[in-house]
């Protein structure tokens, strides 16, 4: 499917089965129940975001955001996946080019930040999707270094 003529919506109460399967396959380190992505996407204090993309009838890619508790004018970027049948497709650029078109119309929010574990390529991947400003910030609970790069929004 071309690029610019993907369709992308938000994330719907039909989806969540999917997207949790999904969710869990990918990152089984940290599993989501059904309840935790309601709970997720429900929390309008913190201003949540979910995006989707479909291919051939069944999802190719989400991602999901929301702002930080403590610090309301950074939005993170909590969860970008890609089905591995559907990488290489551009899906991730289209996600996130409306999640920054999106995020950056509200004027409260002043910088979009994404945190990821030890992995060069997702430095190199981020770059390339306009993130910038990375650094290492500590480590998560298992020891492994916790990096984050960021885009100014406002
Ligand atoms: C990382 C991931 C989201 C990429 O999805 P994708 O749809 O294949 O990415 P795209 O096709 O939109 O690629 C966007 C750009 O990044 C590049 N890219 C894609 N995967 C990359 C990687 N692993 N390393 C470096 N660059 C990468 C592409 O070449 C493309 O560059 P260009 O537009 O400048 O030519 C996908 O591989 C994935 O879901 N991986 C597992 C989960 C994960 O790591 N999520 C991110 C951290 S939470």
């Amino acid at each position: 499917m071309p690029r610019q003529s993907v369709k992308v919506r938000g994330i719907l109460a039909e989806d969540l089965d999917n997207i949790c399967k999904l969710y869990n396959d990918n990152f089984p380190l940290s599993p989501w129940s059904k309840k935790s992505f309601q709970n997720f996407l429900n929390d309008q204090n913190r201003s949540p975001l979910s995006l989707l993309i479909k291919d051939s009838g069944k999802i190719a890619g989400f991602v999901l955001g929301r702002c930080s508790k403590t610090h309301p004018e950074i939005f993170n970027l909590n969860t970008l996946l890609v089905t591995e049948a559907q990488r290489g497709k551009g899906y991730a650029r289209v996600l996130i080019e409306k999640l920054v078109a999106i995020v950056s119309k509200n004027e409260n929010i002043k910088q979009i930040t994404v945190h990821f574990r030890d992995n060069n390529q997702l430095e190199s991947f981020y770059s390339r999707l306009g993130f910038s400003g990375h650094q290492i910030i500590g480590t998560y609970s298992d020891g492994e270094a916790k990096h984050q790069m960021e885009i100014i929004s406002n």
